[in-house]
């Protein structure tokens, strides 16, 4: 099976998330079913991606004569056996409850053919300890980032019997949607980004519950420092700027450790300053690499003023 064989999908659950992967799929010329058990989920769901449609064409990021066509290609039902007529791949888009998730994997598996794919967007259930499908190594997970027609991430995550082949259709299929798939080596829960956001969302909570700060100035606070760094280095290459010895030197001082950095350091791969820490610059030297930073960050701040980003949506 190959991502470019795809040619309809069924999405179960047509929330907040369900409408917008749909859009998704169909602009990216892709036959979509969409299936929630509730009708005023399917009423609201046409309504947003009409509006989100919109939002796109009126940036630019699709012509608005499209529309109609993207819009034609999405058909909403609460019928899940008629909806999975010829459907090539499924995506399970429903409640974060385990029993619900669990009657939709069984009833997916019982409608659609043993050889389709059915991924899930659940944030960090595992949901392989507890489907009951026939073929196994086909469930994976697919876990989109909210507004899923803008936010390029998708994390691919493998249960303990995913086929790899399904990996690798999977990660393809979001490719061919304009994502930028990330594939895990084995499930965890949470994953990268979500195991990342929970212990930030423990840090904000704790300022605000004890009134540290207020919440308008967290998230300035963030936007001003974190906002402009994360986009160019993400979270593990700021580290070599900040020094590996200085990373251990603080973690040490909080009585933690952590063997990963450690080693670096022990083996002097201290950063950008010896050309050489968690990534490899190459030889090139610290002036080079702090030039290059410096020039993306700069250009960040631009844009950050330039879309007046520092003020609240
Ligand atoms: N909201 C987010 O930002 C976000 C981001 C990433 C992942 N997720 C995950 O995506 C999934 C859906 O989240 P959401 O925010 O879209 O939820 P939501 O509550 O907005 O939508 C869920 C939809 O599932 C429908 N549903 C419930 N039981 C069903 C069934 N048996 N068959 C068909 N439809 C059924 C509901 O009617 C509802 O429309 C969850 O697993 C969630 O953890 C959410």
């Amino acid at each position: 099976m190959k991502s470019d064989d795809i040619k309809k999908t069924i999405i179960v659950g047509a929330g907040v998330m369900g409408n917008s992967i749909a859009l998704t799929f169909a602009k990216a010329g892709i036959e979509v079913a969409l299936v929630d058990v509730n009708k005023e989920s399917l009423d609201r769901a046409v309504r947003l991606m009409r509006s989100s449609l919109n939002t796109l064409a009126d940036h630019g990021s699709i012509a608005s004569e499209e529309i109609p066509s993207i819009i034609e290609r999405i058909q909403v039902s609460t019928d899940m056996e008629s909806s999975a007529r010829g459907a090539d791949f499924a995506m399970e888009v429903v409640v974060e409850v385990e029993d619900v998730k669990k009657k939709v994997f069984s009833d997916l598996a019982d409608v659609i053919p043993d050889d389709v794919i059915i991924a899930s967007n659940t944030s960090g259930l595992d949901i392989f300890s507890f489907a009951e499908i026939k073929r196994p190594e086909r469930l994976v997970i697919a876990h989109w980032f909210a507004p899923a027609h803008i936010i390029p991430l998708v994390e691919v995550v493998p249960g303990p019997k995913t086929a790899q082949e399904v990996v690798h259709v999977t990660a393809d299929l979001m490719k061919r949607l304009g994502k930028k798939p990330v594939v895990m080596k084995e499930f965890v829960r949470s994953f990268i980004v979500n195991r990342i956001q929970n212990y930030i969302a423990i840090a904000y909570f704790e300022i605000l519950e004890n009134g540290w700060a207020t919440a308008e100035d967290i998230d300035l606070a963030v936007k001003t420092s974190l906002g402009i760094r994360l986009p160019i280095v993400g979270v593990v290459q700021n580290m070599d700027f900040t020094g590996l010895d200085l990373v251990l030197d603080v973690m040490k001082s909080y009585g933690a450790s952590n063997t990963y950095i450690e080693q670096k350091v022990k083996q002097g791969h201290l950063g950008a300053k010896t050309s050489k820490g968690v990534y490899d610059y190459n030889g090139r030297s610290e002036e080079e690499i702090l030039n290059k930073r410096d020039r993306l960050y700069l250009r960040m701040l631009d844009h950050m003023e330039e879309i007046n980003a520092y003020q609240p949506v």
